[in-house]
């Protein structure tokens, strides 16, 4: 398809710091391709501000393939923007038309401030992942043969489904309550499905959980927005699982 370029209007969110109040601002940009990714585009827009001696828009990004989770923006009201199944880095300006306005804005949650414009603190989820998201190994001795522990096919699809989280928030963006219960049901989940995960799975999803509720995520109302919204298309029955985990460590909790 050739590719061809667009007029657009852009409203951004603008925040100097995390103590400062924010506000949208308006940008007219030209001749963007439709080839272009929407960081391209903000690329794009951002040399264009720095030529005009503005200062650019602060907006996170790495990998810029789907795989770090850092790209997280909230566009035209949705979550990683309109297409399914991509993160912002994934679309492409061939989804938006020639003369649209484009709102947009960082997740809002309390438990991610904003640090400047686009750009939130998300190191909640890092602190959750150091309280249990990981699997003790005995380094010292042999290796033992991953072909000795014999794992069911069904329970490792599951696993692999639930690793595939890459703890972008999205879930907690989009979630009317900022829940974090997609991110840490699939932490869980995807050790609590294997039997190298089932040693330390009492102190895992209690220790999770906890620090998710310290964190000031809110609480869980199975409303699915979380899973409709989340590029990697992680399930609610990791919600429901980690719940199930949280119960039985619960009662039996020393
Ligand atoms: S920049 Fe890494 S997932 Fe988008």
């Amino acid at each position: 398809m050739a590719s061809k370029f667009i007029n657009i209007t852009l409203k951004i969110w603008r925040q100097k710091n995390g103590t400062t109040k924010g506000a949208l601002e308006t940008y007219g940009l030209n001749n963007v391709s439709t080839d272009s990714s929407f960081l391209e585009m903000l690329d794009q827009l951002n040399e264009q501000l720095i030529n005009e001696r503005k200062s650019p828009v602060a907006f996170d990004h790495d990998c810029r393939e789907g795989i770090c989770g850092m790209c997280s923006l909230y566009i035209n009201g949705r979550a990683h923007g309109p297409d399914t199944g991509v993160t912002t880095c994934q679309l492409h300006m061939r989804t938006f038309k020639d003369g649209e306005t484009i709102y947009v804005e960082p997740w809002r949650s309390r438990a991610f401030p904003v640090i400047k414009d686009l750009v939130v603190d998300r190191s909640a989820f890092d602190r959750i992942q150091q309280a249990g998201g990981f699997v003790s190994v005995n380094t010292s001795g042999r290796t033992i043969d991953a072909n000795a522990t014999p794992i069911p096919k069904a329970d490792a699809d599951k696993a692999f489904e639930a690793a595939a989280c890459i703890g972008c928030g999205a879930c907690v963006a989009s979630c009317k309550n900022g829940s974090a219960m997609l991110f840490v049901g699939a932490k869980v989940s995807q050790y609590a499905l294997l039997p190298q995960g089932k040693v330390e799975a009492q102190q895992r999803v209690l220790n999770m959980v906890r620090q998710m509720d310290e964190e000031g995520f809110g609480n869980c109302t199975n409303t699915g927005a979380c899973e409709v919204e989340c590029p990697k298309g992680i399930s609610i029955e990791n919600i429901a699982r980690m719940n199930r985990e949280y119960l039985k460590a619960i009662v039996t909790e020393d």
